[in-house]
Parts: C-alpha cells; structure tokens; sequence
C-alpha cells in the first residue's frame, strides 16, 4: 500500500547579518545623496556591510549553524545544502561546499543557485523537489550576498539600495497526515530583460582585464525606473497567481513576507492584494536590499518575532535579476 505523500516542511530559520551599519547619513559623505532622498523613495534607513574577511560562505555557515539550532537538529542528519547567492565566494568551488567545510558536515550534495533576489524562492522549490524523491532527510537552504563587493561606490543610483547578509532554512519532510507545510511555488523568468539589472564583467563574456576593470564593468549596473516597473507588475503577478491556483483568499493570510527591496513595491503591491500593510512583514529599513538573503532574513526574524504562528498561512513573493520572480504559500 503506498503512503500519502508527505510535505515539505520548514523545520527551522536562522540569520546573520555583520556588525557595521552603514547609515543614509554615512553614505552621504561617500555619493552626492541624503537621507531624505533614499528613505522616502525606498523605506531604506542603514544597511549591513561585511567586513574584509566576512564572505557568503562565512555569513551563510552562520545563519546555517543557527537555522540547524532552531530546528532542534544534529549536522550530521543535514544532507543537502544549496546555497543561493549572485556574490559566491569565488567562480568555483560552489559556496554550499564552502558552507560544508565550515559547518563540519561530512555527507551532503552541495551546490549554488544563481536566480539573483528570487534566489531563495528558487532554492526552496529545488531542495523541495530533492526531499520528495525519499532519498534526503534534511535540505539547509541558504540565500547569501556580499553584495558590497560589486557595488560601485561612486554611482550613487544603485550602492545607496543594496546591503550584505544571510538567511537560512532547514527543510524536511513532515509526518504523514500532517498539513503543516509548503503548498505550492510559482516561480518564473524572462532573459530578454537581463540586461536591466546585471555584472556585466567577471565571467566568461568578459573576464577581468585591465579593460574591464577601468570600465567599471565588474559592478553591478541598473536601470532603476524599469526595473520598478517590472518588480510592480511581476510581483503583482506571481502573487495573485499562487493565491488563485490554491483558492486562497487574500484575507486567509496571515503574513505576507517579501523581497525588501523598496517600500513603494511592496506598498503598491499590499494594494494589489488587498491586504493592509500591517501584515506586510518589513525590515528593509534595517538591511536594504540583501538579494538572494532579503526573504529568509525577514522569514526567520519574523517568526522570531511571534508574527508567524503554527497554523498560519503565509505568502513569499520576490523578483529579481534575470529577470526572475518567485511565490510561495506556506502553512506554518
Ligand atoms: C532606484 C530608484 C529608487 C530611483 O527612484 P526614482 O524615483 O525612479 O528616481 P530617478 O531614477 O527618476 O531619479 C530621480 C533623480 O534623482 C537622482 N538620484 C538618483 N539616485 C540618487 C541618490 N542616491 N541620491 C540623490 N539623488 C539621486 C537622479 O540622478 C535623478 O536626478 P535628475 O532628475 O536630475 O536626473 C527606483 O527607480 C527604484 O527603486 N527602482 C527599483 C530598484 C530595485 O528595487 N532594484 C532591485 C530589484 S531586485
């Protein structure tokens, strides 16, 4: 007799996001830009920047160490870890391997995703889809960035925006009959707008040259009004989607946690939604935009919080780089 299948459940969260602060203020003195400017056209106060020897592995081994904890889990009964993040360590080996070596665990598949902001979304539906064959017990997924390593620090249009950070999850199967657990993903891409929001230099198209170097191509680039536009209507999207595709209603939400990458965004997207912005879970005040880090920051701090209880349902939703975007339902 086959058993019914089991779900996907989130066992336990963790963060880390580095000691220095980077103030409006402070930036000030760095870029021709104020306070005002960036709080009222992002909701963004400070942000987090690593120091000289944090990295994505370093801060992704701590919010992994502290999500495994949280789970009430050993490491050794960790056996798949992916890793999503646009700032790895280095080209090769793959960041998850790195967190390995850090975390001590000895029998795991390791390896990156690159779906930039969407990237935990992403990350999620894989390790997911890894637990449900029968053949892992646990997957650590982890969004990680430093992204002020390719920040150009003289264009003020897009280093005021961005900060560094990570968050993690440990996912595992639940017991058979119990609800609680991932109920659906919707994730989507659309190259033809790469170019939006990109490194150009670096890889493989154009690799490190005294060239590429003085034309500042290894920094992330951006056109910021389009990209607004874009998160708007895919954001939007994504979301009314994964709510109609289950036949939940708006108001059968509890939280809804999203990618913090501007208050206007999620401001237009609560009105979308018809959800008050109270049940918004928000700290991009605190972090700015963290990238592939951005949702499982706030998911563990909100659940911290007490803002998620067991029997809740909750909605992720995100976009980014790629162009990328990604929901989620969850019963917590
Ligand atoms: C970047 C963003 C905040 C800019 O806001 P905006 O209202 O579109 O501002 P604009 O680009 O029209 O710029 C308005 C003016 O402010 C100036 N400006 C840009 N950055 C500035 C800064 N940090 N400080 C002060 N002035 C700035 C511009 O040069 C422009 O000046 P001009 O009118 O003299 O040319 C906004 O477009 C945005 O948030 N886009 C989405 C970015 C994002 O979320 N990316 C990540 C997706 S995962």
């Amino acid at each position: 007799m086959s058993s019914a299948p089991r779900s996907v459940q989130i066992k336990g969260t963790g963060s880390y996001t580095p000691q220095k602060a980077l103030t409006n203020n402070d930036l000030s003195k760095i870029v021709d830009t104020s306070d005002e400017w960036i709080f009222t056209r992002t909701g963004i106060k400070e942000r987090r920047i690593a120091d000289e020897n944090e990295t994505s592995s370093s801060m992704g081994a701590e919010a992994g160490r502290r999500a495994i904890e949280n789970a009430g889990l050993n490491i050794d009964v960790i056996d798949v870890i992916v890793v999503g993040t646009m700032t790895p360590d280095m080209p090769f080996p793959s960041t998850a391997c790195l967190v390995q070596e850090k975390l001590g665990i000895k029998n795991a598949v390791c390896f990156d995703v690159e779906a930039a902001c969407s990237g935990f979304l992403y990350i999620m539906e894989i390790a997911s889809g890894l637990l449900q064959t029968g053949r892992y017990r646990n997957a650590l997924v982890i969004g990680s960035e430093k992204l002020s390593s390719i920040l150009d620090w003289e264009d003020r249009t897009t280093c005021v925006l961005f900060g560094d950070g990570a968050g993690a999850a440990v996912l595992g199967l639940g017991e058979e009959g119990d609800t609680a657990g991932i109920i659906d993903f919707k994730l989507g891409a659309d190259g033809s707008k790469a170019d939006m929001l990109h490194q150009p230099g670096g890889g493989c198209a154009i690799p490190p040259s005294t060239e590429s170097l003085a034309g500042r191509q290894h920094f992330l680039k951006m056109r910021g009004k389009e990209v607004f536009k874009q998160a708007v209507r895919v954001m939007g999207q994504a979301a009314v989607e994964i709510l109609e595709q289950n036949g939940i209603e708006s108001d059968q939400l509890a939280c809804v946690v999203p990618h913090q990458a501007n208050m206007r965004i999620i401001e237009s997207l609560s009105s979308r939604l018809h959800i008050p912005i109270e049940r918004f879970f928000l700290n991009l005040d605190k972090y700015g935009n963290t990238s592939a880090a951005s949702i499982p920051i706030a998911l563990d701090e909100a659940a911290r919080a007490g803002r998620i209880k067991r029997g809740d349902i909750i909605l992720l939703v995100a976009f980014g780089a790629g162009l990328t975007w990604g929901s989620s339902l969850i019963r917590w």
